[in-house]
């Protein structure tokens, strides 16, 4: 507190100021590294699953318009947003055979990475996107999309949103599409257009690059790249590919970048320590991953939440299997923003 003789306090309260200096100016940069707060996180989704499906019982799809659980990073206490890291929301989606959200759009960009199931279709503008275990589908900020289920099991995954960003700059937006149906129905072009890694559609110099020329990356074959990687690469050599926009070689979401790393059976990696925040969710095998001295055991379908500036180990723990975790970090943003260092 600093103390101020009342009248001095009315009189800045009047004229909407407030006093900045000593303590109060200290409060918002207490280190010479940032203090987010955020804490190595570890969602073990045997304990979510339950939960997902109670929600079902709790709530129909019709009355909840979607059933989310959000990832909420302990160490943040009464955030104005539930969220895994300052910049990443995390929510598991649960969807029954049948059901179908309807058309929107909303200003905070948005991926779904498919953690259970089959059947379910997004729709992205006028393209119809399958869905399958491990694909990430783009809905990017301000896309018309809605959702439905064609198969016969509950489906499940992760969505992974820039909403902490959009609320601490004033530009949270939802528009529901008003029942109109959308789409062509169109295959999305990562099954016609861009099929063969390196090859594009013509385009003259002139010619813009489209910002979302795909909106589904199939599992199946980013796990194959990965494999046929490690087959080729020297033993000390880590397994980190990346998720790029096709036509630009950009990252797929302005604000974040998704990855996807092979960990061989046995392995260990350091990854660089940064000002990035990240999330994880495991694609397949078994491990565990060090965390600011902390350790998580993870198994296929968790997701973990990683800090900035974390001294971070994943560790293989099979000695026969692979093990797979996919990526989301903030790295792009904090570039844009200056903030981006490693040590
Ligand atoms: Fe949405």
């Amino acid at each position: 507190m600093l103390n101020l003789p009342t009248d001095y306090s009315e009189q800045l309260d009047d004229l909407n100021l407030r006093a900045l200096w000593g303590p109060q100016l200290k409060s918002l940069m207490p280190g010479i590294r940032p203090q987010p707060g955020t804490q190595g996180a570890h969602w073990k989704y045997r304990d979510v699953r339950p939960q997902l499906l109670r929600a079902t019982e709790l709530t129909t799809a019709e009355n909840a318009e979607r059933r989310v659980l959000a990832l909420v990073n302990p160490g943040f206490g009464a955030m104005p947003v539930s969220a895994a890291t300052p910049t990443i929301f995390l929510g598991l989606q649960i969807i029954l055979p049948g059901e179908w959200a309807p058309k929107h759009r909303h200003s905070p960009t948005a991926a779904r990475i498919i953690v259970e199931g089959e059947g379910a279709y997004t729709t992205v503008e006028n393209s119809k996107v399958r869905m399958v275990e491990g694909d990430v589908v783009l809905t990017p900020t301000y896309h018309w999309h809605e959702h439905g289920h064609e198969g016969k099991e509950p489906m499940v995954w992760l969505d992974v949103l820039d909403i902490p960003i959009t609320v601490a700059v004033g530009e949270a937006a939802f528009e529901p599409g008003g029942g109109v149906v959308t789409g062509t129905n169109q295959n999305d072009k990562s099954a016609t257009v861009y099929t063969c890694p390196g090859i594009i559609p013509y385009r003259s110099p002139s010619e813009k690059r489209p910002e979302y020329p795909m909106f589904r990356y199939e599992w199946k074959r980013v796990r194959a790249a990965l494999d046929t990687v490690a087959a080729y690469a020297g033993r000390d050599e880590p397994i980190h590919m990346m998720y790029v926009n096709p036509e630009t070689g950009e990252n797929l979401l302005k604000p974040f970048d998704f990855s996807a790393r092979l960990l061989r059976p046995g392995e260990t990696v350091e990854p660089k320590i940064t000002s990035a925040t990240s999330a994880l969710l495991v694609q397949g095998g078994k491990g565990e991953s060090e965390i600011d001295g902390k350790v998580f055991s993870w198994e296929q379908r968790d997701s973990l939440a990683v800090p900035c500036f974390s001294r971070v180990r994943h560790t293989n723990t099979s000695s026969s299997a692979p093990a797979y975790l996919l990526q989301v970090d903030d790295a792009p943003l904090m570039h844009k923003l200056g903030y981006y260092q490693e040590v």
